[in-house]
């Protein structure tokens, strides 16, 4: 089936799930879904055709940078990778400049930073789309791929309950969007001390969104659809392992809390997952867990983004 180009995302950035309106997400995500029966289904788009994507890491990846230049290539396009190495943005130029140089080539531009405001500067100079990778804030692509693989393995969002264990991280903090968008309730079990970040925790209820934190991680997974959970020590935060490692004890999914989510309950990771931390092997590899679900979605929830904004 032919999918149609959602005209109002047309050249905007995708920065942060809560620019988007709760039709733009749904529409977005039927649209990344049907891009992956197509694919399947031996259709080939050309949608991209001469277009090209700057990919610039700050930080490392295996998923995010692998799905973003395998998507532009399915579409028709191509990438470019540029590392912080490469091209020492802030050091041997502004990101202003590098902007400003970007703009002229390609068609989009896909970061992966630490400070979000690194982001906003980029998109504040840029011309053509930018793209969130990953920031210290927020994980928007991760998201639209998760709630892809919720909606084929539940058949639909409605009445789900999801249960975010562990720290209020970039990923919580988009799950929060997320959860808004969808009418998804989200549970976030978090220790005192690593709650999700307050404003878009306000902005979202705001917007209608059904959250409640939690601090006891067991009563939150009692009866929830989905346990998901995310390392304790993003990447930037390893000079405070040993003090999240001791706040986060007793958050470790292990299989048996399998047991006390819904009878349809599943178990979700972003990944890379750091096994006898948040999670165990078991759990990852257990017969009720769809991350790798979530994975394969990666690239199709970003050809989504990029069939829709570039
Ligand atoms: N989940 C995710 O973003 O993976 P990478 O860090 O490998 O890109
Ligand atoms: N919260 C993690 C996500 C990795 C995909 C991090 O920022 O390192």
């Amino acid at each position: 089936m032919q999918v149609e180009k959602i005209e109002s995302l047309k050249s905007r950035d995708f920065i942060s799930l809560a620019d988007l309106s709760k039709d733009e997400f749904g529409q977005l995500l039927d649209s990344s879904i049907q891009l992956k029966r197509n694919w399947k289904e031996g259709i080939r788009p050309d949608a991209l055709k001469h277009k090209t994507l700057a990919m610039i890491f700050e930080k490392q990846s295996l998923r995010t940078r692998s799905t973003f230049d395998i998507a532009m290539y399915q579409l028709g396009g191509h990438s470019i990778l540029l590392s912080q190495n490469y091209i020492g943005w802030g050091v041997r130029e502004t990101i202003k400049d590098v902007a400003h140089n970007l703009e002229r080539w390609v068609d989009g531009v896909m970061a992966r930073t630490y400070g979000h405001s690194t982001l906003l500067e980029l998109a504040k100079h840029s011309s053509v789309p930018i793209i969130n990778g990953l920031s210290d804030l927020l994980h928007p692509c991760q998201l639209m791929a998760d709630y892809m693989a919720l909606k084929e393995h539940f058949g639909s969002l409605e009445g789900l309950t999801l249960t975010f264990v562990g720290d209020g991280n970039n990923v919580c903090n988009s799950h929060i969007n997320a959860a808004m968008l969808s009418g998804v309730h989200l549970r976030i079990a978090c220790p005192e001390g690593f709650d999700p970040n307050p404003e878009i925790m306000k902005a979202a209820r705001d917007r209608g969104a059904s959250i409640e934190i939690m601090r006891d991680p067991r009563e939150a997974c009692e009866g929830t659809d989905a346990i998901y959970t995310d390392v304790w020590i993003s990447m930037g935060q390893e000079e405070d392992t040993e003090r999240r490692k001791q706040a986060f004890s007793g958050y470790t999914i292990s299989s048996y809390w399998f047991t006390l989510m819904s009878a349809r309950g599943v178990f979700m990771h972003d990944l890379p997952a750091h096994y006898g931390e948040e999670c165990t092997e078991e759990a990852v590899y257990h017969e009720r867990s769809i991350v790798f679900e979530q994975a394969e979605n990666r690239l199709h929830a970003q050809k989504g983004v990029l069939f829709h904004c570039l």
